[in-house]
């Protein structure tokens, strides 16, 4: 997507052909920055602090990390110490894990001498099929919105609430959620996005607005408990929300306050959609509630970030001293919740029949 009209992916390999660069997201809205990564530990350090952050974008970090990690030591025991030590930065993204899987099986029968080389290009390949797969997600979703818009009166914009980041900015490029709508905005059909601020690290404000933004897409940021209020006077036509794993019988892990959302959709007969790549798909859990649950620091809820009038970035308290906090990064909303999950290979039910019918291949996983 483009930024000041100069096109843009999250993450590519930097002129010395082997270190990456990223958009360093912790200085969004307010700086344009990029950082490079010069190792599988720097790409660690970027995932844990959410420097890079976003599903699928921290798979494709993980991978260029791998790639690095085998330049320096191609062993078997280096190989398996690095996935291991990436795929414990952020436990409840799926995409980080299934990467790291594509990179293992990419290099773990080759010569070491062949496996830095061989990584890097299944690294490469990671980020253009997710460019791809998210683009194949708006193509579909881009049905459901014009369908919504047929039956609204001429002229009227389709209002889409989202929560958190599922913006390109947290994919290589065109996001999940976020697809179908920059594709309807590209095509003329007109839209409007509720954006959730989604506290405590307010990915929705500082994120999904500014990249909304950018592209032009008509938005306005809503604070978290707003989504019910505004769907019961009849202000919202859909949900669409990303999600960090969703299990093979159609429970959907996201940021946390996704639920409630969903809840709210329900009883206002708001239909509430998810989008995802096949990498977001956990084929060994069939229960939502056995996903692991990424518990963060206190003082993401204790503190926030903002400019100030001159320009700096200051964080503040805003607790009184000595409360303390307790900070669940995401939570599960049941797939009775869930209209239908568009993916890659296109929409279905939110059930364990509904993957198994676009994904036929794991059926018997
Ligand atoms: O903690 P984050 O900011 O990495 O969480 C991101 C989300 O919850 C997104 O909605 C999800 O990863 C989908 S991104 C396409």
């Amino acid at each position: 997507m483009k930024i000041n009209g100069k096109p843009y992916r999250t993450i590519w390999l930097a002129k010395d052909g082997w270190s990456i660069e990223v958009i360093e997201q912790t200085k969004l809205p307010h700086r344009l920055e990029t950082i490079g990564l010069k190792s599988a530990e720097d790409c660690a350090r970027a995932i844990k602090s959410m420097q890079v952050r976003g599903a699928p974008l921290i798979g494709a970090c993980a991978a260029y990390g791998l790639a690095m990690a085998l330049r320096q030591d191609p062993s078997d025991a280096h190989l398996t110490r690095t996935i291991a030590f990436l795929a414990e930065q952020r436990p409840t993204a799926i995409n980080l894990r299934w990467a790291l899987e594509e990179m293992r099986r990419a290099v773990v029968e080759r010569p070491p001498n062949d496996r830095a080389a061989a990584a890097y290009r299944r690294a490469a390949d990671l980020c253009d099929d997710d460019v791809e797969t998210c683009r194949r997600i708006g193509v579909h979703g881009l049905e459901i919105l014009k369908a919504i818009a047929a039956r609204k009166k001429p002229g009227d914009p389709v209002n889409i609430l989202t929560h958190c980041n599922a913006g390109w900015i947290a994919c290589v490029d065109w996001g999940t959620a976020t697809s179908p709508i920059y594709q309807a905005h590209d095509a003329s059909l007109k839209v409007h996005v509720w954006v959730d601020e989604t506290r405590p690290r307010i990915q929705g404000a500082a994120l999904t607005a500014f990249e909304l933004g950018a592209h032009g897409v008509p938005h306005t940021i809503i604070v978290d408990n707003a989504g019910g209020h505004l769907m019961q006077h009849g202000l919202v036509d859909l949900c669409i929300v990303g999600t960090d794993r969703v299990t093979a019988n159609g429970d959907v892990a996201n940021k946390i306050g996704t639920y409630l959302k969903a809840l709210a959709a329900k009883d206002n007969n708001v239909p509430f959609y998810v989008a995802l790549p096949h990498s977001t798909i956990d084929w060994m859990l069939d229960d939502g509630m056995t996903i692991p649950i990424e518990q963060r620091s206190a003082d993401e809820v204790l503190k926030m970030t903002g400019r100030l009038p001159d320009g700096s970035i200051a964080t503040v308290e805003i607790a009184a001293p000595g409360s303390p906090a307790r900070n669940d990064g995401f939570d599960v909303t049941p797939a009775r919740l869930v209209t239908g999950l568009i993916t890659e290979r296109g929409v279905c039910e939110a059930s364990r029949e509904g993957l198994a019918g676009l994904y036929p291949e794991r059926r018997a996983s």
